[in-house]
């Protein structure tokens, strides 16, 4: 097994410290204490989140000719998780301790006690986890709207205007990116399970008979993109789901799990959703939402292979994945080794000294490569301290401007992970950092 033996790279700790510290993910309303299981990105979390949904809408949208996207609102018509089945299925069953009040996931508990107090536990009630609010300004059962559990649906309930607007004939998908709110009754572990995050979602839709193969299509898929963007393999397995775990919509799934600290976790879930939804949309609405194959004449409904992927648990897993300490004379060197395209910051710049006309000339070397990076500009404390700082954020490449640049025009470019520095002339560097970085700028 090629995951035997194999370890998570941290415990959630150091992380949750590291990206408090250094600005990639606060707890949200922290002043306050805070709001359960609730987090911000940061000024170094929003770059590197938004660098990881820019590389998946790359590789599956802008990249494919068989996709498009797809921004569909949070709120939706109430009748929409009627037919998907949320209104009634999307439930966990809770029992409460009758001693010291606390709230459990009845499958969670074994036995018939309280795990906290040993106290006498209430029989098991549905709790839907979908959160409730109203539209418009009367609070009347009328106006009942939920915000969405997850974006699949704005996908569905749009396959007719995508199918008439693109005349995209299938196999073919539609991507999206947005927010999903479910009210978890055992969020945690940092922002893997939390009750605001986001997915990234593809609803592929299939002629049934080759849904099989487009599945495994998917699954291999998806797998690769985290290794292409630096996963460690080793860390990255795949799970069948037992008959009895599949959701009430699924044929079959597959997970992509993670070793996250506290084991091997759900990363992304990719599922074979038959043609359930546009089956139930197309009778719970009168709409007739079936596909016309022109080159057979047949009408029929498209079979749905839907991989599904969290922004915050990828966000997570490629911070997670990257963290490296190793020695350093007496010291301990943090690394983040993200992949160029993932790094929140591809470039800094050190001058050596705050020195005219040092400064100078490191400002208009910061304002060349900022029409091409994300830059840093750091002059405070020592060139070591400074490579350090870069290191504990990933920056891949550090430019450094000394007083020999001034005469013979030529930076020193320091590599984070052989940290090994080669001096280049000024005119060259944009080029030899594309080069190595080999990721796009913005
Ligand atoms: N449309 C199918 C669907 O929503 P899911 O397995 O419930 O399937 C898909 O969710 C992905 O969304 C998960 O693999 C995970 O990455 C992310 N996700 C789900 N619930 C989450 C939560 N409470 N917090 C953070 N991410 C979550």
């Amino acid at each position: 097994m090629k995951n035997e033996g194999i370890q998570p790279t941290t415990t959630m700790e150091k992380i949750v410290s590291l990206a408090k510290r250094r600005g990639f993910i606060f707890a949200n309303s922290e002043i306050y204490g805070g709001l359960n299981s609730c987090w911000d990105y940061g000024p170094l979390g929003v770059e590197l989140k938004n660098n990881v949904k820019r590389a998946w809408w790359k590789r599956v949208v802008q990249q494919r000719d068989d996709m498009v996207g797809l921004d569909a609102g949070i709120l939706m018509h109430p009748r929409v998780w009627e037919a998907s089945g949320h209104v009634e299925g999307f439930t966990d069953p809770l029992v409460d301790c009758k001693s010291c009040r606390q709230r459990f996931r009845a499958d969670h508990i074994t036995g018939d006690k309280c795990p906290e107090c040993g106290g006498e536990l209430t029989e098991p009630r549905k709790f839907n986890l979908m959160f409730r609010t109203h539209l418009g300004p009367v609070e009347e059962e009328a106006a009942v709207v939920y915000l969405r559990p997850e974006t699949a649906q704005g996908i569905f309930v749009n396959f007719l205007n995508i199918l008439n607007s693109t005349r995209k004939k299938i196999p073919f998908g539609v991507a999206q990116i947005g927010k999903a709110f479910r009210n978890e009754i055992t969020p945690g572990n940092f922002t893997f399970r939390t009750r605001e995050f986001e997915q990234m979602e593809i609803e592929y839709f299939v002629q049934p008979g080759t849904d099989e193969e487009l599945f495994e299509h998917w699954v291999k898929e998806r797998f690769n993109w985290y290794i292409s963007l630096g996963i460690n393999p080793e860390r990255l397995r795949i799970r069948e789901h037992d008959q009895d775990e599949l959701a009430h919509y699924a044929k079959k799934c597959c997970d992509i799990e993670y070793l996250f600290p506290m084991g091997w976790s759900e990363l992304e879930g990719i599922a074979n959703r038959t043609d359930f939804d546009l089956r139930r949309h197309s009778e719970s609405s009168g709409v007739q939402m079936d596909y016309f194959h022109q080159e057979t004449g047949e009408r029929f409904f498209p079979y749905v292979i839907e991989p599904s992927a969290g922004a915050d648990r990828a966000t997570l897993c490629f911070l997670l994945d990257a963290y490296h300490e190793e020695p350093d004379k007496d010291e301990i060197r943090v690394v983040l080794r993200f992949h160029p395209e993932i790094a929140p910051i591809k470039v800094a710049v050190l001058p050596l000294s705050r020195k005219e006309p040092l400064v100078a000339m490191a400002q208009e070397i910061r304002s060349e490569l900022g029409r091409h990076w994300l830059t840093a500009y750091d002059d405070a404390k020592s060139i070591g301290r400074r490579y350090r700082r870069q290191d504990e954020i990933g920056t891949p490449y550090c430019v450094t401007v000394d007083f020999e640049s001034l005469e013979d025009q030529a930076v020193t470019i320091r590599d984070r992970d052989s940290m090994e520095q080669i001096r280049v002339p000024v005119a060259e560097m944009v080029t030899v950092l594309r080069e190595k970085l080999g990721a796009p700028g913005f």
